[in-house]
C-alpha cells in the first residue's frame, strides 16, 4: 500500500502559538514512538500568522522525516496590491510546499466563485506549489453528479495535463463538514462515487489516468480507518479533529496501524 497522506487543516485555530508548539510536540512524540517510520505523511496547514513558526518546528526532530508545511490559500496575483492577500511567492520564501484552493467554507461562506478558485489554482502552480483542490456538492440531491461536473469543470479551466497532474484532489462533500448544521461523514463507497465524477472529467478533458485523491468532511478516529484503508483514497483532509491532540493521535495511530 502507498503512504497514505494526511492533511491537517487547522483553519483559523488553534488561538494560539503556544496551543500550535502542543499539537506538534505531542504529534511529535508520536511519531518518534512508532517503529516504522513512514508509513504515512503529515501536512500541515496552519492559519497564515503560524505559519513561518510551525515550519520552522516541522524541520525538527521526528516532524522533519514525515512532514510539510501547507497554506489555507493563495493570492489570485504575485505582484498586485490585495489589501490582505497572501502571494505565492510569500508562501515559497516560508518554504511552503502545499496549498489548500476552493475549500467549501471559502466557497459558500466567502463567495468565492469556481473562477477565482480557478485563478488561485494557477496561482500555486506557477509558484510551484502541489494545489490541494477542493471539490464537493452542498446537498446530494438528484443533480449532485452534475454540480460536481461543472464545478470540476470550472475548477481545472485551462489548464495543462501536467498541471493536473501535479494537483491533489480532495473530495469534500458540505454536508459532511463538521461545522455544517446537521453533518454526518460520507461513506468511502459513497465518496468513491463521486470521486468517478472528478476522475472521468479528469480523463475525458486532460486525457488524466493518474491523480490522488483524498476524503475530507468529519474525518475522526471512528471513521479514519474506513477511509485511509480504502485503496479508492490516497489519504484524508482532516479539520476539526486535527486541532483536538488526543484525537488527532488517535488517527495517526490509525494510519500507523495499516
Ligand atoms: P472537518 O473539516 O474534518 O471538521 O469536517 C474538514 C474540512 O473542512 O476540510
Amino acid at each position: 500500500m502507498d503512504k497514505k497522506l494526511i492533511v491537517a487543516n487547522w483553519k483559523n485555530h488553534p488561538q494560539t502559538l503556544a496551543e500550535s508548539e502542543a499539537i506538534l510536540d505531542s504529534t511529535d512524540e508520536f511519531l518518534g514512538s512508532l517503529s516504522e517510520t513512514e508509513k504515512f505523511s503529515l501536512i500541515f496547514c496552519p492559519p497564515f500568522v503560524f505559519l513561518e513558526e510551525v515550519g520552522k518546528i516541522l524541520k525538527t526532530s521526528h516532524l522533519i522525516h514525515q512532514s510539510e508545511l501547507g497554506a489555507q490559500d493563495i493570492s489570485i496575483d504575485d505582484n498586485a496590491a490585495l489589501t490582505g492577500e497572501i502571494s505565492g511567492p510569500m508562501l515559497q520564501k516560508l518554504d511552503v510546499r502545499y496549498v489548500i484552493v476552493g475549500h467549501s467554507e471559502r466557497r459558500w461562506k466567502l463567495d468565492e466563485s469556481s473562477e477565482t478558485v480557478n485563478k488561485k489554482l494557477k496561482a500555486a502552480l506557477r509558484n510551484e506549489l502541489v494545489p490541494i483542490v477542493c471539490l464537493g456538492e452542498k446537498i446530494r440531491d438528484e443533480n449532485f453528479k452534475k454540480f460536481l461536473y461543472d464545478q470540476t469543470i470550472k475548477t481545472f479551466d485551462g489548464l495543462s495535463l501536467d498541471e493536473v497532474e501535479r494537483c491533489l484532489v480532495a473530495y469534500e462533500p458540505v454536508w459532511a463538514i463538521s461545522t455544517t448544521l446537521g453533518a454526518r461523514p460520507d461513506t468511502p463507497q459513497s465518496a468513491l462515487e463521486s470521486v468517478g465524477i472528478i476522475r472521468d472529467v479528469l480523463i475525458s478533458r486532460y486525457s488524466l489516468v493518474a491523480s490522488r485523491y483524498l476524503y475530507g468532511g468529519s474525518v475522526t478516529s471512528a471513521n479514519a480507518r474506513e477511509f485511509l484503508g480504502d485503496e479508492g483514497f490516497d489519504g484524508v483532509l482532516v479539520g476539526s479533529a486535527s486541532v483536538k491532540k488526543e484525537e488527532f493521535i488517535k488517527i495517526l495511530t490509525i494510519a500507523g496501524e495499516l
